[in-house]
Formats: structure tokens, sequence, C-alpha cells
């Protein structure tokens, strides 16, 4: 078998969760026009625990708006694999209905200062996804993650009560309620000490391991990257910095 009937057969095969196809996304600031993606062409597994790379205003977030369906891209393809509910689907096609039910049912996003709710409790934030996404039995359900997420004890706090630590998980329990293909997060320890920020990357690693999830991470950090991850993208101005991985992906992308 080719390489090309290799990339062929693994599409088919549905072992793909996400496909970017030459997506370029510019802004434009009075006279000045920054190519934040210059073409971006990357392929991404079902379950994959990927860590995005490069330094500050090469294209991190904006990679993640996009796929996230929080930013449109000017130009290109985002194929997003929904599995039985209709296979591939381009994102950039969609209504603005559409791109905000496919946000809301099939994106779990984390911030870098977990942005919950401070009026509502740590059950209540959780509690709050689930109903938006219609999840059966939203309130037992919100407990039982948080408690698998160690935070059995705290459900009645308020996230000012809580550590940083504590904020994130009970953000990525808000993430996962709802059950998405793909959780999104930007920064999501950049906020916390090292021991704090190995714990979130553990949980996190949970999300693809134990739950099947398909996770992205942006991260400055270089080494944590490396002990949670052999699985990297690297960005500069735009573009994905060509690997072996990424030369098979052409030759894949010229093939559809
Ligand atoms: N809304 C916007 N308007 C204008 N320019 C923008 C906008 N958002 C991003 N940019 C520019 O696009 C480029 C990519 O930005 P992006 O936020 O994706 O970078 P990043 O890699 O996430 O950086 P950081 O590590 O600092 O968060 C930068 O040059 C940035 O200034
Ligand atoms: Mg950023």
């Amino acid at each position: 078998m080719n390489k090309n009937e290799h990339f062929i057969k693994e599409f088919f095969n549905n072992t793909i969760q996400i496909l970017l196809k030459n997506v370029r996304k510019t802004y434009k600031m009075d006279n000045l026009t920054v190519n934040a993606l210059n073409g971006v062409n990357i392929k991404i597994k079902k379950g994959s625990f990927k860590m995005i790379l490069g330094p500050s205003g090469c294209g991190k977030t904006t990679l993640l708006n996009v796929i996230g369906g929080l930013d449109v891209p000017d130009s290109g393809k985002i194929l997003i694999n929904f599995g039985e509910e209709g296979g591939f689907k381009d994102i950039t096609t969609f209504s603005k209905n559409q791109l905000t039910l496919y946000r809301r049912k099939k994106i779990g996003i984390i911030f870098q200062f977990y942005n919950l709710i401070p009026l509502l409790t740590v059950l209540e934030n959780v509690e709050l996804a689930a109903r938006f996404s219609n999840i059966p039995n939203p309130s037992e359900a919100s407990k039982a993650l948080l408690e698998k997420f160690d935070m059995g004890d705290k459900l009645n706090r308020y996230p000012h009560q809580l550590s940083g630590g504590e904020q994130q998980r009970v953000a990525i329990a808000r993430a996962l309620i709802k059950d998405p293909l793909i959780i999104l997060a930007d920064e999501p320890t950049g906020n916390l000490d090292t021991k704090r920020s190995m714990e979130i990357y553990e949980l996190l690693k949970s999300l693809s391991e134990q739950y099947g999830k398909t996770v992205l991470i942006v991260t400055h950090d270089e080494d944590m990257a490396n002990k949670f991850s052999k699985d990297h993208v690297h960005i500069r101005d735009g573009s994905i910095i060509e690997d072996e991985q990424t030369s098979h992906e052409k030759i894949y992308q010229e093939s559809i």
C-alpha cells in the first residue's frame, strides 16, 4: 500500500477527527495586515492528546478559535468528523446558527483564567452547561463528574473560594459534561505553579485516554508538553513547521 492509499484508507476508517485544508485567516487593522494563519494543513486523529506550541503571536489561539467555531477563516476547509451524525462536515460552510450549535454541543473549551460564573456554585457551574446541552439528569451527572475530579466535597463553594487548580478542574468538568467531540484548551495552566500544572495536564490527558476525547492544548511550556505528550504541532508565523508527519499530510491533502 503506498502512502496515498494509506491516508485515504485511514480517512475512510474514521480515525480522523479534524482535517484542516489550506486554512487562512488574516486580520486587518488600519493599514496593517496580519496573516494569523497562513495556509494551514493539519490532520488530527480521534482521541489524540496534541500540544500546540510556538512563540507569542504565531497563531495558536487563532487556530483553536477556527477549529472551535469561535472564529471563521477567510479561506480553506475545516472538516470535522461528526461520526454517526453525518460523517465529515466542513464547518466553514455552516450558517451562524449551525456554528453556534456546533460550538455548544461538540466543543468543550478551557480557558487560562477558568471563566467560571462567579455567582454560581461549583455544582451549578457544571449543571448549567449540562442543561444547555440537554444532558439527562444534569444535576446527578454533574455531581458524579465533579466527584471523579476530586471536587465532591466542594460542590457548594463559589469559584472565589477555590484555588486556581480547583477552579480549573471545575472548568474541565464543565467542558466535559456536555460530552463534546473535541476539547480545546488555551494555556490552561498559564496561571498555576508546576505542581498544579502537572495535575491539570494529567486530568486533561485522562480526557483522551479514559473518555476518548480529542484534546488540543496550546502551551508555551515545551518541558511540560514533552512530559505529557509526544504529539506536538509547532507553529511559526501562522504556518505549521514541516516535519515528516506534515509532509505526509501534504501528499494526502493533494490526493483528495
Ligand atoms: N482580533 C484580532 N485583531 C487583529 N489582530 C489579531 C486579532 N487576533 C489575533 N491577531 C493577530 O494575529 C496573530 C496571531 O494571534 P494569536 O492570538 O493567534 O497568537 P498566539 O500564538 O495565540 O499568541 P500568544 O501566545 O501570545 O497567545 C498576532 O499577530 C495577533 O496580533
Ligand atoms: Mg494565544
